[in-house]
């Protein structure tokens, strides 16, 4: 599993590195912020997905490389606002300090937001490159809409509210649903939508859906007992800020009970695709025995 996020990684940087705009192109400014987030580091576990989840369906990876660009463009998008003062106020990140810590939040926040743009233009660019225009246009939607409203958007406001008070602790599976779980699920869906294996659409679905409540899970399991080193961002903020997350909602042994049965519920999820969904139930695995 390391070998195949290594190779994904590297692939992914390179494409990454071809797509956005040079460091020095202007606004200079605006553009080094980009790249300082994007290249910070970061286990491009989205982008892996993506490739993984073509492949799973038949497709070369290497086509589907704009739309794992893409899912990391927004992914480094939702971290940097994430990580805004006015949201989770967190001065570090993948090793280093945060965007608005290093380049001001007025390029912070524009900096995600051409991240955002980028992402819906390099699928839409690739156009037919990708596949036909009505599966790429689907992908557009899907993506556009885990990012929305009933998304991490919707989410991350749900994340601010529960942290307040203003919502009730018990939500705290729908709030990582839609802040975290919504965009992993578009990455498994990928495959399907772009092969138009239609029958496979459900399992990958239901697959994404229960990795994508593994990943925030375990992400709130890690900054109670992980390293941050290995993590890269600092841990114990989570209590700091008074977050609703699963271990202070079911206590650390629970939630990692529960991280543990999400991810076999999705490797269960795909047991129809047989031989061909081994790396997504590897990734599975990955998601909740990670240290980082
Ligand atoms: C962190 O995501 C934020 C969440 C949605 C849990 P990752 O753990 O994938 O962060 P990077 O990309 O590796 O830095
Ligand atoms: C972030 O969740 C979810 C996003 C949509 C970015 P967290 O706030 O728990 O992510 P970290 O722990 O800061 O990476
Ligand atoms: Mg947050
Ligand atoms: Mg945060
Ligand atoms: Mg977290």
């Amino acid at each position: 599993m390391e070998a195949f996020l290594e190779e994904a990684g590297r692939r992914v940087d390179a494409a990454l590195d071809s797509l956005l705009p040079p460091a020095q192109a202007e606004p200079r400014l605006l553009h080094e912020a980009v790249r300082y987030s994007v290249f910070a580091g970061g286990k491009r576990f989205r982008p892996a997905l993506v490739l993984a989840s073509a492949e799973a369906c038949g497709l070369d990876p290497e086509t589907v490389l704009p739309v794992a660009c893409a899912v990391e463009a927004v992914h480094t998008y939702s971290l940097i606002h994430d990580d805004l003062p006015s949201m989770d106020n967190a001065d570090w990140r993948r090793g280093w300090p945060t965007c608005h810590v290093r380049y001001g939040e007025a390029i912070a926040v524009l900096a995600g937001d051409a991240l955002h743009d980028m992402a819906f233009e390099w699928i839409l660019a690739a156009g037919d490159r990708l596949g036909p225009p009505e599966r790429v246009l689907r992908v557009a939607l899907d993506l556009a809409t885990a990012l929305g409203t009933g998304g991490m958007v919707g989410g991350q406001v749900l994340d601010l509210l529960a942290e307040r008070g203003v919502v009730p602790a018990e939500w705290v599976p729908e709030i990582h649903r839609r802040k975290t779980g919504c965009l992993i699920r578009a990455c498994a869906r990928v495959g399907p939508l772009l092969s138009g294996r239609e029958d496979e659409l459900a399992c990958l679905t239901a697959y994404g859906e229960h990795l994508g409540l593994a990943f925030q899970i375990t992400d709130d399991v890690l900054d109670v007992v992980g390293e941050q080193e290995k993590l890269g961002k600092r841990t114990g903020s989570d209590q700091a800020a008074s977050k609703v997350t699963f271990p202070r909602v079911f206590g650390l042994e629970r939630a990692r009970e529960m991280a543990r049965e999400q991810a076999q519920a999705a490797v269960a999820a795909i047991a129809p695709l047989g031989p061909r969904g081994q790396l997504l139930a590897e990734l599975a695995r990955f998601v909740v025995e990670r240290d980082r």
